[in-house]
């Protein structure tokens, strides 16, 4: 595999250089105002997966941005795998916390930073140049079929219906997907489950008009203190959430799951250093590992309301706002936590405010399994190139669309992530380490093989 090695370090300055060119385009799908700038970045894509050699690129229009495809069938006999990816991003807000714009790349310290670096257009553009390299040495051991969608980022609201649609299109062996992150490059990981997502909107309105603070205060209920108090209720005193069968469906780790869990690589003096945190929060009863990879969670990620203004007005506000989501866990199903916190949330109003619960996207957990031909592919295509056997972790964080690939097209997923939780995506100076992007490249390049080896 010396040619590997060679052919990534000679290509290594064009391979950063095409991730600049897309980086540079921001593909904010929340954004109708780059509406014409997320078109552009679909194309851009779609050519270079052109120009690395996948015959039959399109621009697969849904309801939303187009869905860019691409496929090289060598023979219908060998094993296909589908790569999934997104090319759109996050809003880059708020700017000001950014050393160097978002959408003009940097390369600083062994890392490029820009908004997308790691979410997903580095990440994504790993399986191009993987791609390329098995095209251009003539060395591609089985089928390939790529889907880079331009919604994830917006909760994939138009996907499931292109792959309901595009089931033969689509039929393939396996789900690679480079979209998450491992430990670090010493300890390689390899994430086996995703949580699900019930992500809601409340608005709570008392009076009809906003009233002097003085005149009214004390007597008529204030929606934010309101809102508060409700948000509040939300969790005990342990940290539990209190929403009425909110943890019925929840599997409960084993013994050994969570004895496994706690050998995870992890150290939380320098985890909380580089939050600048002095102490974690969480459920009782759990470690940091276990709080973010296997239980549910429940979040504001947003409220609002009344005078934010400079100086003071002294004002009662006639409505308060907050965005809510909550990250399941197996087998948690989003439809049922939204309702069980619409149900509850309705419940626990005072008879003092109106409470409107509106439900945005969700998704559903996934786990990949670890005792399957495809993870052992994985694993073994992790240890060729960093000479370790990769940790199983769960994540977090969600893929909405993991989920339906099994139920829509029967296929299970594998979650070659390579970003490292540092990369600060979502956040300002969004980055991606180059050697994550180039040791991914070879891990892909090697699960090619191992997987399509297994399948023989
Ligand atoms: N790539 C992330 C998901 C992710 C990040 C999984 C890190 C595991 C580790 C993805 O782009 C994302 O941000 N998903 C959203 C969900 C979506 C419905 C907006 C999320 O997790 O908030
Ligand atoms: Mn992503
Ligand atoms: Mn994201």
């Amino acid at each position: 595999m010396d040619q590997l090695k060679e052919y990534l370090e000679k290509n290594q300055d064009r391979f950063l250089n095409e991730l600049i060119e897309l980086l540079k385009v921001p593909s904010i799908s929340a954004d109708s105002n780059y509406k014409e700038q997320t078109h552009q970045t679909a194309e851009l894509v779609r050519q270079k997966l052109e120009a690395a050699g996948a015959d039959n690129t399109e621009l697969c229009q849904t309801k939303g941005y187009p869905v860019v495809y691409g496929e090289k069938i060598i023979d219908k006999s060998l094993p296909t795998i589908l790569v999934y990816g997104h090319y759109d991003v996050q809003p880059p807000d708020p700017l000001e916390l950014w050393d160097s714009p978002p959408f003009e790349p940097v390369i600083k310290d062994g890392k490029i930073y820009a908004r997308g670096a790691a979410d997903d257009k580095g990440q994504m553009y790993m399986h191009v140049k993987a791609f390329e390299f098995l095209m251009s040495t003539d060395s591609l051991p089985c089928n390939v079929k790529f889907i880079i969608e331009g919604e994830e980022e917006v909760g994939s609201v138009n996907l499931e219906s292109f792959i309901e649609e595009n089931k033969e299109k689509l039929k393939a062996d396996v789900i690679l997907i480079s979209d998450t992150s491992m430990l670090s490059l010493e300890n390689p990981s390899i994430t086996t489950g995703l949580k699900g997502l019930s992500y809601i909107e409340v608005e709570v309105t008392g009076p009809n008009r906003d009233l002097h603070s003085g005149v009214y205060g004390g007597a008529v209920a204030n929606p934010i203190n309101v809102l508060c108090e409700m948000i509040a209720s939300l969790k005990d005193e342990n940290n539990h959430i209190t929403i009425p069968g909110f943890y019925d469906k929840v599997i409960e780790a084993s013994p050994e799951e969570r004895s496994k869990l706690a050998e995870t690589p992890y150290d939380e003096e320098e985890y909380k250093a580089k939050l600048g945190i002095d102490e974690v929060h969480g459920e009782a009863g759990y470690s940091t590992i276990e709080r973010t990879g296997i239980r549910p969670t429940l979040d504001v990620n947003g409220i609002w309301g009344g005078y934010i203004g400079e100086g003071a007005k002294t004002v009662l506000p006639s409505k308060a706002n907050a965005k809510i989501s909550m990250r399941l866990v197996p087998n948690q199903s989003d439809d049922e936590i939204t309702e069980l916190f619409k149900n509850h949330f309705e419940s626990i109003a005072p008879k003092s405010v109106k409470v409107k619960v509106t439900p945005h996207h969700g998704g559903e957990p996934y786990v990949t399994p670890i005792d399957t031909d495809e993870y052992r592919a994985a694993s073994e295509a992790i240890e060729r190139a960093f000479g370790k056997t990769p940790i199983p972790v769960r994540a977090g964080g969600s893929i909405p669309i993991v989920a339906l690939f099994e139920q829509v097209l029967g296929l299970k997923t594998i979650l070659l992530g390579f970003g490292l939780d540092t990369d600060a995506i979502h956040s300002p100076n969004e980055s991606y380490g180059i050697q994550n992007f180039m040791k991914g490249t070879e891990t892909i390049v090697h699960f090619y093989h191992t997987f399509s080896q297994l399948n023989k």
